[in-house]
């Protein structure tokens, strides 16, 4: 059984201030999640207040990216090692908005995807396909190129990753995919696992949905039977949208 997983990417939003504000109004609303897995990716400057906030509580904490280096003379970029030391336990790895403007590919993933599984830090890798490659045809290639090249020679019997399935075209864009489309989607990730990494590994891995996931969408999306919870970007930054995302994904198992 697929514990399901509302996963907040707050990306570029929220001061310190903000942060611990609205992290201190979430934490009552969701006391009672049991059956939901809940992760919050903060910006990296908030990431230590929000740590000591989420002190005994259920939710999880994640970076937005990691660096493909250990240490070093890399400015503006953050290690494992730090993300670690503000007790992340996931990180997101090839969101496509560091595809697209930050030169991230697939070999980059594969690097920080290893760091990640070597230090116990769960990776959330993203992958999807633009406008122009669907209207290609192309979206099953291109995802299966994500899922290969990022994962080659990684082994996940006994680790976790968690894979987004993000379609470029629906994030931020108000325009989700229909539920039909992101199922056949997961169907072939699952699919695609289970070739590369055994029956196991692909029964075990949930896989998220993302792409303006709101409230009045998520329904039919979880009730899909590959779609194991979302990665949600705008819907989280309020507290009541992101806590009645949780409440409908909360008994939602596949
Ligand atoms: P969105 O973002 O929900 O605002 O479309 C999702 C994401 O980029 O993870």
């Amino acid at each position: 059984m697929r514990k399901p997983i509302i996963a907040g990417n707050w990306k570029m939003n929220k001061t310190l201030t903000e942060s611990k504000t609205f992290v201190t109004s979430i934490i009552p609303l969701v006391n009672n999640i049991n059956e939901c897995e809940i992760i919050i990716a903060p910006p990296y400057i908030a990431l230590d207040a929000v740590n000591q906030l989420l002190n005994n509580t259920s939710i999880s904490l994640a970076a937005q990216n990691i660096s493909t280096e250990k240490e070093g003379a890399f400015t503006g970029d953050i290690s494992i090692n730090m993300i670690k030391s503000c007790n992340c336990s996931h990180v997101i790895i090839g969101h496509s908005e560091q595809r697209l403007y930050h030169n991230e590919n697939n070999q980059k993933c594969h690097i920080k995807c290893k760091l990640s599984l070597e230090n116990d830090i769960t990776p959330i890798y993203c992958v999807g396909e633009t406008l122009a490659e669907r209207e290609a045809n192309k979206t099953l290639a291109v995802i299966k190129n994500q899922l290969i090249e990022c994962l080659d020679d990684i082994s996940l019997e006994s680790k976790e990753i968690i894979i987004a399935y993000e379609p470029v075209w629906a994030i931020g864009t108000g325009k989700v995919a229909t539920p039909e489309q992101a199922q056949d989607v997961h169907t072939f990730i699952r699919d695609t696992l289970a070739k590369e990494k055994g029956e196991t590994v692909a029964n075990k891995t949930r896989i998220l949905y993302g792409g303006s996931v709101k409230p009045d969408n998520i329904d039919d999306l979880i009730k899909q039977p590959d779609i194991d919870g979302a990665l949600v970007g705008g819907a989280c930054l309020k507290a009541d949208s992101f806590v009645e995302l949780i409440n409908k994904t909360n008994y939602v198992t596949h």
